[in-house]
């Protein structure tokens, strides 16, 4: 269920919402508007020094939070956020269809993050479930009351927060309904609704270009490929080269004929979660106004065993002329990056960020904590990126990039292999994107974080949306 969050200026309509005050342990609480028991409960509480102190009476949910002691100010603001989830939980179960968060502090923030906990807890897909009414979560609204939340800082929670369900939605849905040409038509959809020129090239198109590592990994499919460039360019934009963002949209990747065991493929669906995130981001910029030239470029096709399948022994000539030969065909992603990179060069970009769930080394080294990147542009830039990243706790963890890496890549017959070898597997998808940009750029394998099993507080469980705040943030920071 999607939150409308709005600013309120009224106090509390006690009969039927529930209510967050967040107040400083260093505040008179005891002045709230809390009754006698509440009061006590507090107390109690404050003793055990626990730092979300949770009140439910009459059938309403009141919840007080404290300042939290923690010095760290990424953990800090975590903290905030799964806090909000919580909250959010609470409400959800007792039925209720509003909130509000009443901040009490003087924090520029800190509503800001538990409000975004709240909402972004709030997401479920289950419109393929008969009992979907049913299961529906209550909570549709929630007001803030605060002296920092300003119109504009909810326009952008809730620009943020409609970006990552997008995102979700795209990655949950199966590749049954959404299949290369499907995410084109969505990408058209909410373009069209944000004001980004959308421009969807099909298959005759592709061929034209030679896109060779597309058409190569889409040979096994009987859905063409898709090629969607989305370009969002304001008037006072701040950048006069584009930021390029590319993601990898294999919207299933069954391995081909290198075919994954079953174990290893049922979550498939989720290899276009790059290309979720690129297009939720453009689409979050272009909601907030963002004065910021962004292109997005999502090749997309699934990875299939058919008939006419690209085979392990195959030798591709790809969109910039370097042939590769195949030596797995589930090394897929970096086939149709390798051909979008290349086309990427065109805009003679600011610089250009990858998204892909590439490897699943990536995820084994670092789990679902974190995103791996490495490229090749300045250690200025990957510090901004590292700052954004650590604001949202989308934290980036960056991998050596050296060159003898890139050795594991050479071929007999080829200019390069699709595969490295058995160490460092993250690092060689890494360096075989390499030889196709010509740009700073920086590579961002999201194959850990974008799809997960259990439930991690406002991240949900299945598709995360994972990147899309982290690429909001750092957005909105560069045209500051
Ligand atoms: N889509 C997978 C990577 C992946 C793994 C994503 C787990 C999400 C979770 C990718 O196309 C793939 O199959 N990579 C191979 C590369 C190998 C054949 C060199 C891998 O990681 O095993
Ligand atoms: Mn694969
Ligand atoms: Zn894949």
């Amino acid at each position: 269920m999607s939150v409308k969050i709005q600013s309120s200026k009224n106090s509390a309509n006690a009969s039927n919402e529930a209510i967050l005050h967040l107040v400083k342990k260093t505040q008179k609480w005891e002045a709230l508007d809390l009754d006698k028991e509440a009061i006590a409960y507090v107390k109690a509480q404050l003793k055990k020094e626990k730092n979300l102190i949770s009140i439910a009476n009459l059938g309403k949910v009141e919840v007080i939070a404290l300042d939290l002691g923690e010095k760290d100010e990424v953990k800090r603001r975590e903290n905030l956020r799964k806090l909000g989830a919580n909250f959010c939980g609470l409400v959800n179960a007792a039925g209720l269809n509003t909130a509000r968060i009443i901040d009490h502090t003087d924090s520029v923030s800190d509503w800001y993050d538990i409000a975004e906990g709240v909402s972004l807890a709030n997401y479920q897909f289950i419109k393929y479930r008969k009992d979907a009414k049913k299961e529906l979560n209550s909570l549709e609204a929630l007001a803030v009351q605060g002296k920092h939340a300003t119109d504009a800082a909810i326009h952008k929670l809730n620009c943020t927060v409609d970006a990552v369900f997008w995102a979700r939605d795209l990655v949950n849905e199966p590749v049954i309904t959404l299949d290369a040409l499907r995410i084109a038509a969505e990408a058209e959809l909410r373009g069209k609704e944000a004001g980004i020129k959308v421009e969807v090239l099909n298959k005759t198109k592709i061929e034209a270009l030679k896109f060779g590592g597309l058409l190569a990994v889409n040979s096994g499919s009987q859905t063409p490929p898709t090629f969607t460039i989305m370009e969002y360019k304001p008037k006072k934009a701040v950048n006069k080269k584009p930021i390029v963002l590319v993601g990898k949209g294999v919207v299933y990747d069954t391995g081909g004929l290198s075919l994954k065991p079953t174990a290893g493929m049922d979550t498939m669906k989720c290899d276009m979660a790059g290309a979720a995130a690129v297009m939720a981001a453009i689409y979050g910029a272009a909601s907030m106004e963002l004065p910021v030239h962004v292109v997005a470029l999502i090749p997309a096709t699934d990875n299939r065993p058919g008939e006419m399948a690209y085979t392990p022994g195959d030798v591709i000539t790809m969109y910039n002329g370097l042939t590769v030969e195949v030596l797995n065909t589930d090394a897929e992603g970096r086939m149709i990056l390798a051909d979008a990179l290349a086309y990427a060069g065109k805009y003679d970009p600011e610089v250009v960020m990858d998204f892909a769930t590439l490897t699943g080394a990536a995820a084994a080294a670092i789990g679902q904590y974190g995103i791996v990147y490495m490229g090749t542009a300045d250690e200025k830039v990957k510090a901004g990126m590292k700052q954004s990243g650590d604001a949202v706790y989308e934290r980036l963890v960056e991998f050596p990039f050296w060159d003898e890496y890139k050795e594991l890549l050479k071929s007999d017959i080829a200019d390069l292999k699709n595969i490295g070898g058995p160490v460092g597997g993250a690092i060689t998808a890494g360096k075989f994107l390499e030889h196709f940009t010509s740009y700073p750029w920086m590579h961002f394998d999201i194959a850990g974080p974008a799809y997960i099993k259990g439930n991690d507080s406002y991240r949900g469980k299945n598709g995360t949306g994972s990147a899309v705040r982290f690429l909001l943030d750092y957005l909105e920071n560069r045209t500051k």
